[in-house]
């Protein structure tokens, strides 16, 4: 079945996904049937180009490899002046589904969040790896797909495309949920992982975090604990039904930790890890971030370097640590494709 795709944004998530969607190509119709056309691509400093035939994926990663602009594109396409707005772009191009892979806004979720709604108000699906309209609006955007028959998926921003709404939402339904607690930022994991075998002091590692692309010049959104925030929240509203806000969860970061911290912890037999806790007690819901000590048999103190892990307590199969990665062009970019293919599962189910 064919499905014409917009991207909102084509940076390191946008290409990875195209990239596997280059490669994949033969085995995605036979096994799946899936015949994805990527109809309009906008971003911010490389331009549009809109192609309702469908682009030639080879040659869009190759401009966009060589830095050139999307509107060099050779192949059919149409004039982009009035679609290089992307609210016009998501209203005036035919497609089934808007990627969103813009960048993460943790304090409005914008403009990200509008260009859901249009999509969501023009009969498009929207799947996004963009922390910030899942971390303040989930319930909203959730609603307006629904009311429209679509689907709002959200796979990437949690883990990258390491399964975690999959594993709830198909592997572990019909379980109750009553804790999730994991490790949900690779840079702080680096530096702890640094700070004990290496025992560099947490300046140290960070500086190693941020020469291997690690951590950001501006390192504050890891160590301090707001990212790990933004996907606990988002866990706590999409999978146990919260209405948490960012700011209601009581955070630390690593940034005070010493290395004798984390040496005398490894003495004890523990270790140190960045958690992020999610915790449902009746209707009550209490999220947190925050460092912790746990016993080094814990399935979460074995996961070292940029490693993510999630632990899900559940009623009917106790404990399920899933781990892998939580970032990176590929991984992310699968996640799109795995929202993607779970969109035409339940398409394909309602068209037999
Ligand atoms: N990379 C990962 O491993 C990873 C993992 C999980 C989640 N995510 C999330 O996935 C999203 C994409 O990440 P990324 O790594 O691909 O980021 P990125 O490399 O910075 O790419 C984002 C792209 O979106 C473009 N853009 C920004 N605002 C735009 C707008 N208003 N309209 C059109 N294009 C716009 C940017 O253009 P300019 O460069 O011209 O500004 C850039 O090309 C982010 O929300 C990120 O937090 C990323």
């Amino acid at each position: 079945m064919e499905y014409r795709i917009i991207m909102i944004g084509c940076g390191t998530v946008g290409q990875g996904f195209l990239e596997i969607l280059e490669r994949k190509a033969e085995q995605l119709l036979d096994q799946y049937d899936f015949e994805p056309r990527i109809v309009a691509i906008t971003d911010k400093l490389k331009g549009s180009v809109v192609a309702p035939e469908g682009l030639n994926i080879s040659k869009i990663l190759y401009r966009l490899k060589e830095g050139q602009r999307l509107n060099t594109y050779d192949g059919p396409k149409i004039k982009t002046e009035e679609f290089l707005d992307p609210l016009n772009l998501i209203e005036q191009v035919e497609a089934e589904i808007l990627a969103e892979l813009t960048y993460t806004n943790l304090k409005t979720g914008e403009p990200a969040t509008s260009y859901i709604k249009k999509a969501l108000r023009t009969g498009k699906h929207v799947v996004t790896s963009n922390k910030g309209p899942a971390a303040l609006h989930y319930h909203e955007l959730k609603e307006l797909a629904s009311v429209n028959h679509l689907q709002f998926r959200i796979e990437g921003t949690v883990m990258s495309g390491t399964p975690v709404f999959h594993l709830v939402e198909n592997g572990l339904a019909g379980n109750d949920i009553r804790e999730i607690k994991g490790i949900l930022n690779g840079t702080t994991n680096f530096i702890l992982t640094k700070m004990e075998n290496d025992q560099m002091e947490y300046e140290e590692a960070l500086k190693l975090a941020q020469e291997l692309g690690y951590a950001e010049a501006d390192p504050t959104a890891d160590v301090e604990g707001f990212d790990a925030v933004a996907k606990a929240v988002i866990l706590a509203n999409v999978l146990m039904g919260g209405k948490i806000k960012p700011e209601e969860v009581k955070r630390q970061g690593i940034s005070a930790l010493k290395r004798k911290d984390i040496l005398e912890a490894k003495e004890a037999g523990q270790r140190f890890k960045l958690i992020a806790r999610i915790k449902k007690d009746g209707s009550r819901i209490e999220v947190s971030v925050s460092p912790e000590k746990i016993p080094i048999s814990d399935p979460l103190a074995g996961v070292m370097g940029v490693q993510n892990a999630l632990t899900f307590e559940t009623d009917l199969m106790g404990e399920i640590t899933i781990q892998g990665a939580g970032a990176g062009r590929i991984e992310t970019g699968f996640s799109i494709l795995s929202d993607i293919l779970a969109i035409s599962r339940t398409r394909s189910k309602t068209k037999n």
